[in-house]
């Protein structure tokens, strides 16, 4: 499957932002900490959801559906810790089901996981906490296995604040026994979101947000849900909508997202010039007479994230002036770059980690692969700003993480088809 887009039009209107991949990815795999069903709704339909609800069907979860939309799990007769390689392995959030898993059972046994190709991912984060937490490592060509007599508390200290490890590590924690502490979590939404929906179920989890996550385990006990829980909104992609309407946008209102969730990038884009309006849960925002280079540096939660640098670099090739991104978060992150430039971007690559884009340049359509997700959506983005025709191939990686894109930005009036 491809996409076909003819680039160089404007567009116009109202977009709507999913739910959030990475809050819904670990909402779903915490549905193994209950002994009964729990309802989500606001879950996206997107490739990465789809391979997560393989991977829990394998485990014994049941899945039903209220709508497209509302998931509920039901967890209760569960007795397998052995996750399915093959799922397990196409997936980097499957570590996320490590955690649960452990916590329940006191073993698990899982692959190495996989996800995006965007630089070495290791999971010594996730293994030194589960060690201190009671766990026995064993590891034999890439699959781990992990045994407890139980999970007790331990204190914690992350070398990084690495997003997937305070998670899995507070799905384990929550129904050890005794109280565990994470120093240097992370503080992204889609952590505090997953507090907030264990909390709500009977979990104890105190500093969400702060350099120190407290979690006081259950002595086994599994967690009730009392009350669906509303996945909260993608802020990747509603960024995402941020930087295609500052390219191309007449006038473009992005519909149910967080604004809170994104200063930092509303921040740098109205330094570059784009005015935005701010509501309560929608964004405006329109492309402004003149683009102004802008520098940036990725960073873990209230920073730029990693995870919108790709769009943002595409959005610089048409601002003026000579804008420096700094990624350092990921090693492979900027592997895109040469095919940008075959579209005739003007970036020079300084090292693995920093590039400077020379604006504005005239893009122009190509036939192109798309590497990873967020990689795959800049080319998307870039496309519709091109001249002429660009194919994207391998679209299975936009369709990871973006739910029905296409749809989407036909709506608003651009030019983009999927070829079967
Ligand atoms: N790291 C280690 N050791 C570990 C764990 C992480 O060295 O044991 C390193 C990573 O290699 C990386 C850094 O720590 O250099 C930060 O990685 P983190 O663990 O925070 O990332 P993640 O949890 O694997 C999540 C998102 C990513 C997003 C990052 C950063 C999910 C499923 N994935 O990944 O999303 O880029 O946080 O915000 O939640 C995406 O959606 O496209 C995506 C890659």
């Amino acid at each position: 499957m491809k996409f076909e887009i003819i680039g160089g039009k404007k567009c116009s209107g109202e977009i709507e932002v999913s739910g959030s991949k990475n809050n819904a990815l670990k909402i779903l795999a915490a549905s193994l900490l209950f002994k009964n069903p729990v309802v989500i709704e606001n879950v996206p339909q997107i490739e990465d959801i789809f391979r997560m609800n393989e991977l829990l069907k394998d485990l014994g979860v049941n899945i039903s559906f209220k709508n497209k939309n509302t998931f509920v799990l039901d967890s209760s007769k569960v007795k397998n810790f052995k996750l399915s390689f093959d799922i397990a392995k196409r997936l980097r959030a499957s570590i996320a089901v490590a955690g649960p898993l452990l916590g329940r059972f006191n073993q698990v046994i899982f692959p190495y996981p996989g996800g995006c190709v965007i630089g070495k991912r290791p999971v010594d984060i996730f293994l030194g906490a589960w060690k201190k937490m009671g766990a026995n490592v064993s590891e034999k060509n890439d699959v781990f296995s992990l045994k407890a007599k139980k999970i007790k508390g331990a204190n914690i200290v992350f070398r990084l604040p690495s997003v997937t490890a305070t998670e899995a590590v507070i799905m384990t924690a929550v129904l050890g026994y005794g109280k565990t502490i994470i120093w240097n979590p992370a503080r992204e939404p889609e952590v505090l979101a997953l507090i907030d929906f264990l909390n709500a179920s009977g979990a104890k989890i105190f500093g969400a947000g702060t350099s120190k996550i407290e979690i006081i385990g259950t002595n086994g006990k599994l967690l009730e849900s009392k009350k669906p829980f509303k996945i909260i909104p993608d802020r990747i992609e509603a960024g995402s909508f941020l930087m295609l309407g500052a390219a191309l946008a007449d006038y473009l209102k992005i519909k149910n997202c967080n604004p809170e969730h994104l200063m930092n990038v509303i921040g740098i884009l109205e330094d570059a010039g784009v005015q935005i309006k701010i509501g309560k849960n929608f964004l405006e925002v329109k492309k402004p007479k003149k683009l102004l280079a802008c520098n940036i540096k990725t960073s873990e939660y209230p920073g730029f994230p990693t995870d919108l640098q790709a769009p943002f670099v595409v959005l610089m090739t048409q601002a003026y002036g000579q804008s420096m991104v700094f990624e350092t978060i990921y090693d492979g992150r900027l592997n895109y770059i040469e095919d940008l430039n075959r579209m005739n971007a003007q970036i020079t690559m300084c090292d693995p980690h920093r590039v400077i884009i020379n604006g504005p340049t005239k893009l122009r359509g190509r036939e192109i692969e798309s590497p990873d997700l967020r990689a795959g959506l800049a080319f998307v983005l870039g496309a519709l700003i091109a001249r002429g025709k660009s194919l994207i191939y391998n679209i299975y990686q936009i369709d990871r993480g973006y739910e029905k894109i296409e749809e989407k930005l036909q709506k608003i009036g651009l030019n983009i088809k999927r070829i079967e």
